[in-house]
């Protein structure tokens, strides 16, 4: 009861109080060469990183970029700039802690690409995007996938009908989304009402510099 009632109030992280952050700063990094066994956190942005490390453990004492820690993250940035590794290596990392037994609503995250799910539609039909409604999901590639997408000939802007299923269970679950798609192209695409619930569901971060694809 207790649980549901702290659920309910903004879910305060529930950690043991001796948290060894030395220890879970190098798990975390392992996530990311788990991911990309190149990857060089030199050719990585020191503030994003960090800032994520602090949003998972609520920690203000890293978090440079100001996180809301009951948001999802919203990575947009032009191409080959780290933008799924990073996301994925916060899954692979998130998923560990639920493995570990922490508990938190975060943790314990799914993963789609926005064109998967667009292609689930045109498979299957609406019903089948009702699985995704719910549960910590990360969508990759969000604006790449076909709009509208055809269910025998019916169409639907699969990610819109989403966004909008998910925005009401925002305190509940989670969306984060990696993209090329700058804020002001997020109207155009999934229209003005889904723009304006994206403040309240994401953090936006933005990748900046060259691609770093060999
Ligand atoms: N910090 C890093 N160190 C080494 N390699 C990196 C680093 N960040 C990214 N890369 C390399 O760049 C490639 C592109 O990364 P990623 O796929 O995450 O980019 P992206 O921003 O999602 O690009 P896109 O917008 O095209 O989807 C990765 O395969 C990886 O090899
Ligand atoms: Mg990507």
């Amino acid at each position: 009861m207790i649980e549901q009632v702290t659920r309910l109030q903004g879910r305060p992280f529930t950690q043991p109080t001796s948290v060894d952050k030395v220890n879970e700063a190098k798990r975390f990094r392992e996530a990311f060469l788990k991911v990309e066994p190149h990857f060089d956190a030199a050719k990585a942005d020191r503030d994003i990183l960090n800032s994520i490390f602090a949003w998972v453990w609520k920690d203000d004492s890293c978090n440079t970029l100001g996180f809301d820690y009951n948001k999802g993250l919203y990575f947009y940035g032009s191409l080959g700039l780290g933008k799924s590794i990073t996301l994925k290596a916060l899954q692979q990392y998130m998923n560990d802690l639920k493995r570990r037994d922490y508990k938190d609503w975060r943790l314990g995250m799914w993963w789609k690409t926005a064109s998967e799910l667009a292609n689930l539609y045109a498979c299957k039909g609406q019903p089948a995007l009702i699985g995704y409604a719910t549960d910590n999901l990360c969508v990759d590639e969000l604006g790449r996938e076909p709009i509208p997408a055809l269910n025998y000939g019916t169409p639907m802007n699969v990610l819109q009908f989403l966004f909008q299923l998910r925005y009401d269970k925002r305190k509940e679950y989670l969306t984060h989304v990696t993209t090329n798609l700058e804020i002001d192209k997020i109207a155009p695409m999934y229209g003005d009402y889904i723009a304006d619930r994206f403040l309240e569901m994401f953090n936006f971060v933005e990748f900046k510099g060259k691609s770093l694809r060999r």
